[in-house]
């Protein structure tokens, strides 16, 4: 699965949500999560993403390892969004 790191913390463009094709994203208060059950690894959303937020679990870069257990913690918990919001950064 596809997952969603630490530069979506505090920014939340919300560009990603838009073009899953599987509905797979997760809002929580400071940033997405992917839904792992969901994601069908079909790398739409990757681009999307202003701030490069978004990767595949296998590449992950070493210091966001913790953002593989915390996307299927979290999508677990918190609300789908399927629409573009006003984003927490500028
Ligand atoms: Fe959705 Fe595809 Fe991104 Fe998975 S890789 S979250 S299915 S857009
Ligand atoms: Fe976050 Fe990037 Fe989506 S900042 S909300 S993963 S477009």
């Amino acid at each position: 699965a596809f997952v969603v790191a630490a530069p979506c913390f505090g920014c939340k463009y919300t560009d990603c949500v838009v073009v899953c094709p599987c509905e797979c994203f997760h809002e929580g208060d400071q940033m997405l999560y992917i839904d792992p059950l969901e994601c069908i690894d079909c790398e739409a959303c990757v681009p999307e993403c202003p701030v490069e937020a978004i990767f595949y679990e296998d590449n992950i870069p070493a210091e966001w390892q913790q953002f593989i257990a915390l996307n299927a913690e979290m999508s677990a918990k918190t609300p789908q969004i399927t629409q573009r919001k006003t984003p927490l950064a500028p």
